[in-house]
C-alpha cells in the first residue's frame, strides 16, 4: 500500500515557496522533482541569446526545434538541475534579464504546448511532485493531490529579493516587487492555462508558516491521497 506511487502537482504565485516544499516532499517521499518554471527559463535563455524574435511564430518555431531539455542529478548537491541542449544553466536561468522575459515566452500557445508534452510524459509512471502555474489544471489535471500555494505580498518579495541578493548585489527590493507583480498579472490573465486555484485543490497559505510545518501537512496530504488510491 505505502508504494502506491501518486502524482502531485503544487501550483501557486511566483515566490510562494513551491520549489522548496516540492523538493523537500519529493525526497521524504522518495519520487522524482520537476521544476517546471525551470524549463520555460530555459526556453527564454535560449530565445534571448539567440536574439529570436519570439513575437514571430515562425522563429518560436524553428527555435524550438533546436532546444532540447533535460533534468540532471547534481552528484554535488544532490539536486536535480537543468540542461539547455546539454549545458547546465541551472546558474543563470533566475537572472533578472531572464525573468524580465519569462512570463511573456511562457504565454505562447506553442511554447507551452512544447514544455507540457514533456513535462506529461515524465508523469507517466507517477512519483512524481512538479511545481509550476498550471500542473494541476493543464498538466496534470488528474493528479491525486493538487496544493495551491500562497503567501502575503511582502513575505513573496522578501523571499525572492533574499535569493537575488545572494549573487546580485545591486539588486532593489522595489524591482523584485515590481517584477513580481508583473509577472503575476501575466501568469494569471494569460490566455493559455492562466494561474488558477483548481476546484480540487487544498490552499496551502504559509505566510506564518515554517518549512517543517508546511512540509508535515503536505505529507499527511499526500500519504492520505496515496492510500486512497491503493483501496
Ligand atoms: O516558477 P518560476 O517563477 O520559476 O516560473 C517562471 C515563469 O514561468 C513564471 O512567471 C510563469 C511561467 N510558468 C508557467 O507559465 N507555467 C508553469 N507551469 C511554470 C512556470
Amino acid at each position: 500500500m505505502a508504494n502506491h506511487k501518486i502524482i502531485i502537482a503544487i501550483d501557486g504565485f511566483s515566490s510562494c515557496g513551491k520549489s522548496t516544499l516540492a523538493r523537500e516532499l519529493a525526497a521524504k517521499l522518495g519520487y522524482n522533482y520537476i521544476d517546471s518554471g525551470a524549463m520555460y527559463r530555459a526556453i527564454t535563455l535560449y530565445f534571448l541569446r539567440n536574439r529570436v524574435d519570439y513575437t514571430d511564430a515562425a522563429q518560436t518555431h524553428e527555435a524550438l526545434g533546436n532546444i532540447t531539455l533535460t533534468f540532471e542529478l547534481n552528484e554535488e548537491n544532490h539536486r536535480s538541475e537543468i540542461h539547455l541542449n546539454d549545458e547546465n544553466v541551472e546558474s543563470c536561468i533566475r537572472d533578472m534579464i531572464v525573468s524580465e522575459k519569462v512570463s511573456e515566452v511562457a504565454a505562447l500557445r506553442e511554447v507551452r504546448a512544447f514544455a507540457v508534452a514533456q513535462q506529461q510524459q515524465m508523469g507517466e509512471k507517477k512519483g512524481i511532485v512538479m511545481d509550476g502555474r498550471d500542473i494541476g489544471t493543464a498538466v496534470f489535471p488528474k493528479a491525486e493531490l493538487k496544493i495551491f500555494m500562497t503567501a502575503a505580498p511582502e513575505v513573496r518579495v522578501m523571499r525572492r529579493f533574499k535569493e537575488m541578493y545572494a549573487t546580485n548585489h545591486h539588486i532593489t527590493m522595489d524591482e523584485v516587487r515590481h517584477n513580481l507583480e508583473l509577472r503575476d498579472y501575466i501568469d494569471s490573465t494569460r490566455d493559455e492555462s492562466p494561474l488558477r486555484q483548481a476546484e480540487d485543490a487544498v490552499l496551502l497559505d504559509n505566510s506564518g508558516l515554517t518549512r517543517e510545518e508546511q512540509l508535515k501537512m503536505a505529507i499527511e496530504w499526500a500519504k492520505s491521497r496515496a492510500k486512497k488510491k491503493a483501496v
